[in-house]
């Protein structure tokens, strides 16, 4: 008999998942809070998951962020724009029938595991309530939606708000904008609004390293995954020496120089920023001291006035639908095996929960199909997945910084090559990965 399988999210991560089962003679139903596929690459979608904005482009290029199963189509560029990327997500769920099965508009609410080991879902649909049991969940809600807010002494009395909600330059031009953190979204953000703004300033709290998003005439994660064949910690050696020779350091040009070794951060993948804190477009701060109604005080003792601040400091890692004293992953480490794998809840998947120095969805894809192989019994996971789970904790393969961002990286090209390898350990019963 067909086991019944409920996908939570239709975006990158579910569509996979969604495909994946189906293709395991699973009875698929997905549940997505949104109005079509693709998850936070859905724009200007009503549900406010999307955390895109007007102008976003992938940092991961074109080479190293599609599926296998499902190329980008001829005359992709190098970086897709959100809307390109809706696009192939769209294609993908119609091409292998996914779109069909998808309850849009239905947010999850609980998800209790029975007696039997199945799952009862709540959900509500345009404000209705139901309730559906399944076989197995398979969760894919996303980590890139819920703010993370900093925390500072005082008040800021202008405006105030989160990388989340920005969505675009225009509503800045003019003012005097702060932008907090040193990730993605932080760089591309000061980028952005220093085209409109009356002044940028960008409120780093460490130096960081931030790599191009060419090099050598090609993309840079290309570069990266050429380099596949070195151990992770002379890839990072040389990237580094690479970066510094070509853009010479921070300090140089008023930012901090880093206090880590590149790959101790996720990486920061902008062309612009250092072009426009070279042109005096965006100006270096350290970290914030503390709000005094529109003026910032700094940790080096400046200060400055202020109409609007923009905290890039992402995001929560948060399962809302499950009983905390079961599943919370929000603070500390993230105990699963390969990624998606609990070592003691069952029919309990995990897809897209890891941040990849790459690309999310193609790692998605591999964890879909061995997750699906495992709920049909043709790929076992070993007995001591729990020891396993623990070494990965104590192991990590770069030993980042210990702030709340860091506790899912994987490294992409190992990652999939992991991955692979366990896809070709499922039994001959199973001939489709
Ligand atoms: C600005 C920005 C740029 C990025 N750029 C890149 C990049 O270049 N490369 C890269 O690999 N990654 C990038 N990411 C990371 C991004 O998380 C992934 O690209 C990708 O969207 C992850 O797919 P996902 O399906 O796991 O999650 P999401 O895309 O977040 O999709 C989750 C889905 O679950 C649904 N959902 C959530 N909770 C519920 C619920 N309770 N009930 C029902 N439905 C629910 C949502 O509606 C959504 O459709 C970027 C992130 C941001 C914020
Ligand atoms: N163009 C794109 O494709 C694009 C654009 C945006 C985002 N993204 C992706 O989206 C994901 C989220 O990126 P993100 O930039 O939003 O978040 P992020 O990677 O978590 O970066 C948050 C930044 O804020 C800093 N920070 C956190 N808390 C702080 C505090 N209390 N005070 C001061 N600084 C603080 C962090 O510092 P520490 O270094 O100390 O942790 C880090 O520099 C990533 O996967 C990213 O690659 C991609």
């Amino acid at each position: 008999m067909n086991r019944s399988v409920c996908v939570i999210g239709a975006g990158p991560s579910g569509i996979t998942a969604a495909k994946n089962f189906k293709e395991q003679q699973c009875d698929v139903t997905v549940y997505d809070y949104g109005t079509s596929v693709g998850g936070n690459w859905h724009f200007d979608d009503v549900s406010g998951h999307s955390s895109v904005f007007e102008t976003t482009h992938l940092i991961s290029s074109r080479f190293t962020s599609e599926y296998e199963d499902y190329p980008l189509p001829p005359g992709t560029p190098d970086y897709p724009s959100h809307a390109q990327l809706l696009a192939y997500f769209k294609g993908y769920a119609d091409h292998f029938g996914v779109t069909p099965l998808v309850q849009f508009q239905t947010l999850v609410k609980a998800c209790i595991q029975e007696q039997d080991g199945r799952w009862r879902v709540t959900s509500e649909r345009l404000g209705v309530a139901q309730t559906a049991t399944f076989d197995a969940l398979v969760v894919c809600n996303g980590h890139h939606w819920k703010p993370r807010w900093p925390e500072y002494p005082g008040t800021f009395t202008g405006e105030y708000l989160h990388s989340h909600t920005f969505k675009r330059a225009a509503p800045f031009a003019g003012k005097r904008v702060l932008v907090i953190g040193g990730g993605n979204s932080a760089c591309d953000i000061a980028v952005e609004t220093s085209r409109v703004a009356a002044s940028t300033d960008i409120s780093w709290r460490r130096g960081y390293f931030l790599a191009p998003k060419f090099m050598f005439g090609q993309p840079s994660d290309r570069f990266y995954f050429q380099l596949n064949f070195i151990p992770i910690s002379i890839r990072t050696k040389a990237t580094q020496f690479l970066l510094n020779l070509m853009q010479g350091r921070n300090s140089s040009i008023g930012l901090q120089d880093p206090d880590h070794k590149f790959g101790q951060t996720h990486p920061t993948v902008n062309s612009e920023l250092y072009y426009m804190v070279r042109h005096g477009r965006v100006r270096p701060r350290v970290d914030i001291a503390h709000f005094d109604g529109r003026m910032v005080q700094f940790t080096d003792g400046s200060s400055a006035e202020y109409d609007v601040v923009i905290a890039a400091t992402g995001y929560w890692i948060d399962h809302p639908f499950f009983d905390r004293s079961v599943i919370d992953f929000s603070a500390g480490q993230v105990p699963l095996y390969l990624r998606f794998l609990p070592a003691s809840v069952r029919h309990l998947y995990f897809i897209g929960l890891f941040q990849p120095l790459g690309c999310i969805w193609p790692g998605a894809e591999l964890q879909s199909k061995l997750a699906a192989r495992h709920l049909r019994g043709t790929w076992r996971a070993p007995s001591n997945i729990d020891a396993r789970i623990k070494k990965q904790i104590a192991h990590p393969e770069y030993n980042q910084l210990r702030t709340p961002r860091h506790t899912i990286t994987v490294d992409d090209i190992n990652f999939r090559k992991r991955l692979r390898a366990e896809l070709k350990r499922s039994t001959s019963a199973d001939s489709s990965h």
